[in-house]
């Protein structure tokens, strides 16, 4: 793992975009994934502002889903697809060659979970995966206890998750299910960037990359990775 602490939030999206960008410099067909959430907002809006500066360019990428709420797609409030539209997506001047967004809304969500993982077979593995870490150590949706053998898949949320998920959804919503690549599809990407920014998530990151590997904290997992960027700011790295 190579470890970077920046100064504060702007300098660690600022590396995590850079980062992202370099992976497409090597290999202009690259698969990539970003989360959503609040963490990855500026390193998204940084890789836009890349693109459309032509420092990089993703005419020949593709981009695809890490997670979803099951339930949701991606016109709804809250959801990863309307983050990844809005905030990256929709910000492009040049667009990815293709991308594969995914519906948690889909009628058939075990469809959907198998064309997320007919779409990684058949473009993959990923060249780079940029992950956030949620308060329970989760990758995407892999939630504490999950089997790291696994590809896309669906799965009951922690309660730690749907605590923290009031702060997209406030009393609107209640998910009880996500949609995820798996681990196994993580493990398999050709560099991973881990990002995190913040105090309250100093305690888990801790566990993560010092404690030991293990499925009840899933980002430990990214001990193993042979090509691991961990990208943080100072008060994040208040434990290592
Ligand atoms: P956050 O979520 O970026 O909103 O903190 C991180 C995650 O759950 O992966």
């Amino acid at each position: 793992m190579i470890l970077t602490i920046c100064k504060d939030y702007e300098e660690m999206s600022r590396k995590a975009a850079s980062l992202a960008a370099e992976s497409i410099h090597e290999n202009p067909s690259a698969l990539v994934s970003f989360p959503g959430g609040d963490t990855p907002l500026g390193m998204v809006h940084a890789f836009a502002d890349m693109v459309n500066t032509g420092e990089v360019d993703i005419s020949k990428a593709r981009y695809v889903s890490l997670d979803e709420w099951v339930g949701l797609s991606d016109k709804d409030e809250g959801s990863c697809g309307l983050f990844n539209r809005t905030e990256l997506l929709g910000r492009l001047q040049k667009p990815f060659l293709d991308t594969h967004i995914l519906n948690g809304a889909a009628a058939d969500i075990e469809t959907e979970r198998k064309a997320l993982d007919a779409y990684i077979a058949q473009y993959g593995p990923l060249d780079v995966s940029v992950l956030g870490i949620g308060m329970n150590g989760h990758l995407g949706f892999n939630e504490d206890g999950v089997d790291f053998s696994l590809n896309a898949h669906i799965i009951p949320l922690s309660e730690t998750t749907k605590t923290v998920m009031t702060k997209y959804f406030g009393e609107k919503f209640h998910p009880e299910y996500g949609i995820s690549q798996g681990i196994a599809q993580i493990m398999a990407a050709k560099k991973v960037i881990l990002i995190a920014n913040g105090a309250h998530k100093a305690e888990i990151l801790e566990k993560a990359l010092r404690g030991e590997v293990t499925n009840r904290v899933p980002a430990s997992v990214l001990q193993n990775h042979p090509n691991c960027y961990v990208v943080v700011d100072e008060a994040a790295a208040a434990r290592l």
